[in-house]
């Protein structure tokens, strides 16, 4: 068994829900949409998808109830996925409501910046607190080629309204596809740099709907450092802040720049994840790698009260033993995780249903 991690707010605070793990529940991802405006290479590579039927995705109203009940049993941090979530209309009216639970001390959402231009000083008047803007390349022919979208101006425009409507910096997440943009590391992080971005970069996960992955198109942290190191001398790892279950590993460069890791793949985090899943159709997932999740939406339609769905959250998340990267990094013969077909008979299992 792992080691557990039992961070003191737990130890002092007995009613605190832990997992197996003593993992608390704290962040909870909600995904708002399926739907995408881009086609990444390592999420969304197939030429079609079955999409979550458009009754089954929950109303905002049922979204907020549900943040209300997960805040009452722990969560504290709650970011709104996609998809695309900028796809989904009226946004900032969900954002509105979930801002009104002051147990929530973070609203944040990850977004590809395509429609964020527009929607920015929106967003923020309706309280969303950070932003984090996805940025794998800085040339438009690859996006085009790798995502298939000609909107890398519109990504660009997106990142800088972000900063114009008041967010505090953006983060910018990588991810890094030998083959792909593994020669723009520097780049990125000059780019970063001169818009006062922190970069994030994200090794290429095994998760559902990667088909395409392999071990050998995995860029990994130590050959991350590597680079960077050769490029701006000697790198400082930085106090990962207040937070001990943030995914992101942070490092300052010799020239100063502060850039993150996210080493999901050969170095997993699992030990200190406090982050579940809810997908758009209400689905709560206890790990980005669980092969299903426990359904919150037929009990909320058939009028469960709070405390029933309360009971449904709580008992699944004591039950959790889920380490879904430990467990892939230990495969001897790793290899995308889901064949298309098993991905075709359930969407759930895609990463943009379930939120990246
Ligand atoms: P903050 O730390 O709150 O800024 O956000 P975050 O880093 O959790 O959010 P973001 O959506 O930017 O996630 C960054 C990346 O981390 C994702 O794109 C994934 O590649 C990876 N990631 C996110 N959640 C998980 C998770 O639950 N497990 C693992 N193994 N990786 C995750
Ligand atoms: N590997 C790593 N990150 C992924 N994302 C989606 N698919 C993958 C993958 N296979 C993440 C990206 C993007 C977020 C929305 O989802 O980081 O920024
Ligand atoms: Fe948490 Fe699962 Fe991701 Fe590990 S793989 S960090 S347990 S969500």
């Amino acid at each position: 068994m792992a080691d557990a991690f039992v961070p003191t707010s737990v130890l002092n605070r007995r009613t605190v829900l832990v997992d197996r793990f003593n993992r608390p529940l704290t962040s909870l991802r909600i995904s708002v949409t399926d739907r995408c405006n881009m086609r990444c290479g390592y999420c969304m590579p197939e030429a079609d998808y079955a999409w979550l039927p458009r009754s089954s995705i929950l109303s905002f109203e049922e979204v907020d109830r549900l943040a209300r009940i997960f805040a009452s049993v722990g969560v504290r941090k709650i970011r709104l996925t996609g998809g695309e979530p900028l796809l989904r209309h009226g946004l900032p009216d969900l954002i509105r409501r979930v801002a009104r639970r002051t147990e929530l001390t973070d609203i944040a959402l990850t977004t590809n910046g395509i429609l964020l231009a527009a929607q920015a000083s929106e967003l923020r008047a309706a309280g969303l607190q950070r932003l984090t803007v996805s940025l794998d390349t800085l040339r438009p022919e690859r996006m085009q080629s790798f995502a298939r979208s000609p909107k890398h101006g519109d990504v660009i425009a997106g990142i800088t309204a972000a900063r114009e409507a008041g967010f505090p910096p953006v983060k910018l997440n990588s991810v890094i596809v030998r083959g792909y943009n593994d020669d723009e590391l520097e780049d990125l992080v000059e780019f970063g740099n001169v818009i006062g971005a922190e970069v994030r970069f994200i090794e290429y996960m095994d998760v559902g709907g990667a088909t395409g992955w392999s071990m050998e198109k995995v860029v990994s942290r130590r050959e991350i450092l590597d680079r960077l190191t050769a490029r701006y001398g000697p790198i400082e790892p930085l106090f990962n802040g207040t937070d001990p279950a943030a995914p992101a590993e942070r490092f300052r460069l010799g020239d100063g720049a502060t850039v993150g890791i996210i080493a999901s793949t050969t170095q997993p985090f699992c030990r200190t994840c406090d982050r579940s899943r809810l997908t758009a159709d209400g689905h709560f997932l206890l790990c980005l790698y669980a092969d299903e999740g426990v359904d919150l939406r037929e009990p909320l339609r058939r009028g469960a009260t709070d405390e029933e769905i309360r009971e449904l959250i709580t008992q699944a998340w004591e039950e959790r033993d889920d380490r879904g990267a430990e467990v892939r990094a230990a495969e001897p013969h790793r290899g995308a995780l889901y064949t298309l077909t098993s991905l075709r008979s359930d969407p759930l299992r895609e990463m943009h249903t379930r939120g990246g």
